[in-house]
């Protein structure tokens, strides 16, 4: 695997409407109280209609082009990880592709839910062994409500939407962030933990009938809760292992954001404080893929990174799908 896979560029987006648990509480039978004790959420972003998965993509992708100081043109692939995209077909990585101006360029959409970026990152760093010239548009990017029941108060109050985009290229550079290692795992027997089965060939759409909650988000939560904790302490303790580090070594660990009890248990398990670990799930919610990304841009342009940090990326989503990235700033 190429040692110089380098991010050159990030870029986050959320959409303008922020839902407060005080809006949630008129919504659905919740409270803020059991919201914020629950999962440490206060806020998150709701996508209009005219903010579909690729719009919020789009404008993610822009900023991180702006970050590298490249333009579009300089692009060779766009990799798009998203459980949500705007249709099941053309995928959202060919609607950013035209939007973006970059017509017979590769794009494809990758469906790993929560560690949708994580692994496009590592099919990027595969792309790039293979043609070390290649510049590839790395997006996750969610409208989360537009698979969730509102009237499901175990889900709705969980997740948000939003993008973040990276430019990954083969090309070492000044200031880049070097993609040290990543690694990933999934387990499918699993899966009947987390589901959205409608719409899909063994949970086919009929022509005329109702939509059934099965068209959404449906979700054990106490068992994914034991399962995030656990899949993730262990990638992070083996990828860091495989790297000849412990944690103890690690600047600052960028979780998925699906819950502050879940970032608190991994934080835990891997004996590290809590102001080394980057949170922003109070603000924004679970926004599955776009969640490690918007994180990252946030963190690095907030300051909280800076030259010679380690970074460890930690993802957990449906499938089970799990991933952790080591980067070296
Ligand atoms: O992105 C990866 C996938 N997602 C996750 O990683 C999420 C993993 N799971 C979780 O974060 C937590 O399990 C939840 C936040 C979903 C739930 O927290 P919990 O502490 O595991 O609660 P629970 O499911 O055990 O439910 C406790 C009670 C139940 O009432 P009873 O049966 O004890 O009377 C629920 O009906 O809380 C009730 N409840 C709510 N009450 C008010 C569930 N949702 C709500 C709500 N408002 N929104």
């Amino acid at each position: 695997m190429s040692s110089t896979c380098t991010i050159v560029g990030l870029g986050a987006h959320l959409p303008r409407t922020i839902i407060t648990n005080a809006d949630m509480e008129r919504m659905v039978d919740t409270s803020d109280e059991w919201i914020r004790t629950r999962t440490g959420i206060n806020t998150r972003h709701f996508s209009q209609d005219n903010e579909p998965c690729s719009v919020l993509a789009h404008q993610a992708a822009l900023k991180a082009l702006e970050h590298a100081g490249l333009s579009a043109q300089d692009l060779t692939h766009i990799f798009v990880g998203t459980f949500s995209g705007d249709y099941n077909l053309p995928t959202t990585a060919c609607i950013l592709q035209d939007m973006l101006g970059l017509k017979g360029l590769p794009a494809f959409d990758l469906a790993a839910a929560c560690s949708g970026f994580l692994y496009c990152l590592e099919t990027a760093r595969a792309y790039i062994a293979l043609h070390p010239e290649a510049c590839i548009l790395v997006v996750g990017s969610e409208v989360t409500t537009s698979r969730l029941n509102l009237e499901d108060r175990t889900t709705c109050v969980l997740f948000g939407d939003g993008a973040g985009a990276a430019i990954v290229t083969g090309q070492p550079r000044l200031g880049g962030i070097r993609i040290v290692d990543v690694m990933l795992k999934a387990d499918g027997s699993v899966g009947n933990l987390l589901t959205v089965h409608g719409g899909g060939s063994a949970c086919k759409p009929v022509l005329g009938a109702p939509i059934g909650p099965e068209y959404f988000v449906q979700m054990n939560g106490r068992d994914v809760f034991k399962h995030a904790v656990r899949f993730m302490s262990d990638i992070s303790i083996s990828l860091l292992q495989r790297n000849n580090l412990v944690p103890h070594d690690i600047d600052l660990f960028i979780p998925h954001q699906a819950n502050i009890r879940i970032i608190e248990a991994i934080a835990k398990k891997l004996g590290v404080n809590m102001d080394q670990v980057y949170v922003n799930v109070d603000r924004i919610g679970n926004t599955s893929a776009a969640s490690i990304p918007i994180a990252l841009t946030e963190a690095v342009q907030s300051g909280r990174i800076e030259s010679g940090m380690k970074v460890l990326l930690t993802a957990f989503g449906g499938g089970f799908t799990w991933a952790s990235a080591l980067l070296q700033f």
